[in-house]
This record gives structure tokens, C-alpha cells and sequence, in this order.
């Protein structure tokens, strides 16, 4: 038996989201066609859920709420683990009907209500809606829930994590380091674009698709609605990549995502991130008051770059005035093309070997080892106590209708 949240998604909070979306809507004068407004239909309270939203989830694909179609936990054959979070397991999985390849992420209701994180998971869902088809990102395909287990169908980046391929090589040469932090920077700034702010930019959150393209995942941890001056004090993420001002707990804006890019750059380079100790608490205090020490070994230009992002004063950090179009001039990124970049007509340095859509040689083996639990399918009572978590993406239906993303 699951008990129910004392506190779930309240219909105030729910109202104070349709009121943000209402004035996103406005301000960037959207079409009704806007992927958006279908994002808003699934925001109403809870008691409003309609009696046969049950067992499985109603998917919606038009403003007037109608039902078009039915998926739920049961379409799915979940073969194997591919990664592991703290509220649950990212499954590799088949749709039954049509045999697709995507990677589920299950989340567990009873964890996240513990720990007071609904509103991160709800933020995940709306960044994962918001940001439709973009390259670097990942795609979400469809959302549902059970009575126990929230469940996010997306993309699955057969590619691995770019961590995964840094452990085994150590370190990346420049023009590799150099495709990758262009590649994650021009996602970065798009979520910027947004009022999006990623703030857990980490090597086990880029992965890799198919043919050795960035893909942006893990939304947990994204403060929205962040305007190019707005700060905020959170404090989460992994403290190896966090800036200082977070650490600190002081204000911080947009300008932490360009800290943590630099934290990854360094590791890309160096095989470690900056202000490495092997005793944490030590690294904490090199990150807040050490200067920054770089080793020889790479070009002064990656050298100047990687001092202007992990600068402390997030006021003097590139990024800070024109973001993303502050990177795109450094010296460093001079060979790359961006619009050519954005339309993935650069070729990867790196395409990862792979025998087809589901091969699993890039995940590593402490995931694919732990068991898949028999009741992952298993269609269970619907409980509504995340509202507005169904969805479908029926964009990306048709785009994949035509390829599968694993492009075999
Ligand atoms: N691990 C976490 N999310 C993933 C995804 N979308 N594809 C592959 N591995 C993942």
C-alpha cells in the first residue's frame, strides 16, 4: 500500500505554474498549435482527473483535452539497467507493438514524496516538455504514471555516457574536448534561451547518441523561470562540478552552468575535474578559495578558456553578459561553425561501435548487472498524485516514424 503524500502537488502550486506558462505563452506570443498549450492541459488539480484516467495513462494530443490514445507501463518489455538516480532506475526498453528502442526512466513515488522532491520531478517533466526537439537534448516520448512508479520514455542514447568513454581513454585530445564542449555549450544556451538554468552539468549527465552526438539528460535538478539577472540560492548537484557561489550558498544565476562546462572541459583535458582532492572536504575548500592551477599540457587557448569559466566571481565569468555568444568568439572554439554544428553536420570525432538500436557495449556493466524488477509492466491502479505527469509526444511521434533514433 502507498501512502499518499500529506502534501502533494497542490492545485495553488498548479495554478501558479499555469500563471507562468500563461505569461511565457504571452510573451513569446505562441500559436495555439504550440506544443506548449497541450503541456497545460495537464496541468489541473487533481480532483479533477477525469474516472477513466485509470490504469493506464490517457494520452492527450489537442488543446481540448480529448483522449487520442492509451500508453501505459505494460507497452513496454524492459530488458535491462542503464543507469541508476536516487529516486530510482533508467531501464532499456522495447515497445511491445512496434519494437523501439527507448530508455525509461522509473521513478518511485514513495521515495520522492519522502524526500519532499516532487516539485524537482515535476520540473524534469516541464523542462523535458518544453524543450521539444532540439539537438543535444533529450527527447521525452511519453510520460505516465502507476500507483507507485512515475515513468519517463525517452530517447535512448545508445552512445553511453561520455564519462564512461573518459574513464577508459583518461583524457580526450583538444579537437574531441573541443566538439563535446561546443556541442553541450550550444545546448546549455539554448535552455538559457528559456530562462532555464541546468545547474547539474556533470560527465555522467552527456551522453552520447548513435553516431557520437551530446545528448543533455537528467532535468532533476533545472531551475526555470531564471531571467538573464535572476538568481537564486538552492543548493544541489554533485559537488565536484558545483561553482562557488553555490557551495557558498550565495545567489547565483545562469552564469553556473558555464562553471560547471569549464569543470567538465578540465576533466575532458586533465582525466580530473578542477581543485581535485582525493579528500572532499579539501576539494570543497579548494573550490571556494583556491586559485586555479593548471597543468601543462593543452594549447593556451583551452588553457584561457578553462580560466575564464572556472573564474570564482560568476560576475566576471565569460558567460556572464552575453552568454552563450560570449563562448562562441573565445579563440578556443575559432575552428568550430555553429550553425553547422547545430545541424549536426559536423562530424563526430568519436562514433561509438555499436551493432544495433538496443546494443547495451557502451553502458557499463554495473548497470546492466542489477536485476529488472518483474513488476516494471505490471498495470497497476492509477493514483494521481502527480498531476499533469501524462503525456504524449506525438511531434516526436511522427519524426520517428520515419527513424528510429538509434539510426539502424
Ligand atoms: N542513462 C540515463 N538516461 C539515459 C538515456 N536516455 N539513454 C541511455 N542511457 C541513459
Amino acid at each position: 500500500m502507498v501512502k499518499k503524500a500529506k502534501s502533494p502537488v497542490t492545485y495553488a502550486k498548479m495554478k501558479r505554474i499555469v500563471s507562468y506558462f500563461t505569461a511565457l505563452i504571452k510573451d513569446k506570443k505562441l500559436g495555439s498549435s504550440h506544443p506548449i498549450y497541450r503541456q497545460m492541459n495537464f496541468l489541473r488539480p487533481e480532483n479533477s482527473v477525469p474516472d477513466d484516467d485509470r490504469a493506464a495513462a490517457v494520452c492527450f494530443s489537442n488543446p481540448t483535452e480529448e483522449p487520442q490514445c492509451q500508453v501505459s507501463a505494460a507497452d513496454f518489455d524492459y530488458l535491462k539497467v542503464i543507469g541508476t538516480g536516487s529516486f530510482g532506475k533508467v531501464f532499456l526498453a522495447t515497445h511491445k507493438e512496434d519494437g523501439r528502442y527507448y530508455a525509461v526512466k522509473v521513478l518511485q513515488k514513495h521515495i520522492i514524496l519522502a524526500r519532499k522532491e516532487e516539485r524537482h520531478v515535476m520540473c524534469e517533466h516541464r523542462v523535458l516538455l518544453k524543450m521539444l526537439n532540439y539537438p543535444f537534448l533529450v527527447k521525452l516520448h511519453f510520460s505516465f504514471q502507476t500507483m507507485d512508479r512515475l515513468y519517463l520514455v525517452l530517447d535512448y542514447a545508445c552512445g553511453g555516457e561520455l564519462f564512461y568513454h573518459l574513464q577508459r581513454e583518461w583524457a580526450f585530445g583538444e579537437p574531441r574536448a573541443r566538439f563535446y564542449a561546443a556541442e553541450i555549450a550550444s545546448a546549455l544556451g539554448y535552455l538559457h534561451s528559456l530562462n532555464i538554468v541546468y545547474r547539474d552539468l556533470k560527465p555522467e549527465n552527456v551522453l552520447l547518441d548513435y553516431a557520437g552526438h551530446v545528448v543533455l539528460t537528467d532535468f532533476g535538478l533545472c531551475k526555470e523561470g531564471m531571467t538573464g539577472r535572476g538568481t537564486t540560492r538552492t543548493f544541489c548537484g554533485t559537488p565536484e562540478y558545483l561553482a562557488p557561489e553555490v557551495l557558498q550558498q550565495c545567489e547565483y544565476d545562469r552564469t553556473v552552468d558555464w562553471w560547471g562546462l569549464g569543470a567538465v572541459l578540465h576533466e575532458m583535458f586533465y582525466g580530473l575535474p578542477p581543485f581535485y582532492s582525493a579528500d572532499r572536504l579539501e576539494m570543497l575548500r579548494n573550490i571556494i578559495s583556491q586559485p586555479l592551477a593548471l597543468k601543462p599540457g593543452v594549447s593556451s587557448s583551452a588553457r584561457d578558456l578553462l580560466k575564464r569559466l572556472l573564474n570564482k566571481d560568476r560576475a566576471k565569468r565569460l558567460g556572464a553578459k552575453r552568454d552563450l555568444t560570449e563562448l562562441q568568439s573565445h579563440p578556443f572554439f575559432s575552428s568550430i561553425q555553429w550553425d553547422e554544428l547545430v545541424a549536426k553536420k559536423i562530424p563526430p570525432p568519436f562514433v561509438p561501435s555499436l551493432t544495433g538500436p538496443g546494443d547495451l557495449t557502451n553502458i557499463d556493466s554495473r548497470f546492466t548487472e542489477l536485476p529488472v524488477p518483474l513488476s516494471l509492466g505490471a498495470c497497476e491502479e492509477y493514483g494521481a498524485t502527480f498531476p499533469g505527469f501524462t503525456y504524449i509526444n506525438d511531434n516526436i511521434l511522427s519524426l520517428s516514424a520515419q527513424s528510429q533514433t538509434c539510426g539502424h
